[in-house]
């Protein structure tokens, strides 16, 4: 247990983020389907487009990239998340490994996602210089992070979350640290990436009924790391004290969400 306490080793992010993994490809991961589907297309991705997705979790915005045509890896801690991966692009070259140290030879992709994944590494920096270092002169890196905290409704999860988690690391920056145009361009360029732009996305967060939606919430690696931590009652309570505000007449529950993403080149 003590494990869960280190920060960013791919084998712990991986038993955290893996431990739900069919809740999460089910309920919780296309609640940033938009951003996937803006990034997509900002990227112009189509079929000449060699796309790795890195921290590509259960494979969606994998699955969108080869719909479009594109030829697609993906690389993940979880092997969990990654057979999901697999069943949904089977024509996908899908490797468990760490953002720190990418299986791929030098210049091999014109495109390299980290959605919400890249500040989960240990050397977030490093993480970066690995996604140039496989990406071909001229080519983008796009990196995916919440967007601003300030009158987003999803944000109120985090803080619910928040008494539940153990003490952060010292300096440890929180969920909303990259959500600062500032910071998230010198992030890019601390893993010498050249910026290009920064773009926000509306991804409102829906579910069917309060059973879902918990289900869903509770699927994060963070939600697991908090249920570990405080327990899974606790945890189910903050949850359903932050979703019953939203929960409409016919049961359905909805809120709004914003993610912000940086295209860079290399
Ligand atoms: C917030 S989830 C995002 C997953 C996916 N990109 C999505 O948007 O649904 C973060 C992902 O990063 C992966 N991850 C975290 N640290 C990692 C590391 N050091 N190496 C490889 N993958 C890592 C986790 O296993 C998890 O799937």
């Amino acid at each position: 247990m003590s494990k869960t306490l280190e920060k960013g080793t791919s084998e712990v992010n991986g038993l955290l983020w893996g431990a739900r993994a069919r809740d999460w490809a089910e309920v919780q991961e296309g609640q940033f389907a938009a951003a996937f589907h803006a990034v997509l297309a900002r990227a112009k991705v189509g079929p000449d487009t060699r796309h790795l997705d890195a921290g590509c979790g259960a494979g969606m915005a994998a699955a969108l990239s080869a719909s479009l045509g594109a030829t697609v890896s993906g690389l993940d801690a979880s092997e969990a998340l990654l057979r999901v991966a697999r069943e949904r692009t089977p024509g996908g070259d899908f490797r468990q490994g760490d953002l720190e140290a990418l299986p791929f030879p030098d210049d091999g992709f014109d495109l390299v996602t980290g959605f919400n994944s890249f500040q989960y590494a240990g050397d977030p920096a490093r993480a970066l210089r690995e996604a140039g270092r496989v990406t071909r002169p001229g080519g983008k890196v796009v990196i995916m992070t919440w967007g601003e905290p300030a009158g987003m409704e999803a944000a109120g999860h985090i803080a619910a979350l928040k008494p539940l988690m153990p003490p952060p690391p010292p300096g440890a920056g929180g969920p909303f640290a990259l959500s600062d145009e500032t910071a998230l361009r010198g992030f890019a360029e601390a893993g010498g990436l050249i910026p290009v732009e920064v773009r926000d996305v509306d991804t409102p967060w829906h579910y069917p009924d309060l059973a879902t939606a918990l289900r869903g919430m509770a699927s994060s690696g963070v939600a697991v790391r908090a249920a570990q931590h405080s327990g899974e009652e606790e945890l189910m309570a903050a949850m359903t004290g932050f979703l019953t505000p939203f929960e409409r007449p016919d049961g359905t529950i909805g809120f709004g969400a914003r993610a912000r993403y940086l295209v860079a080149t290399v």
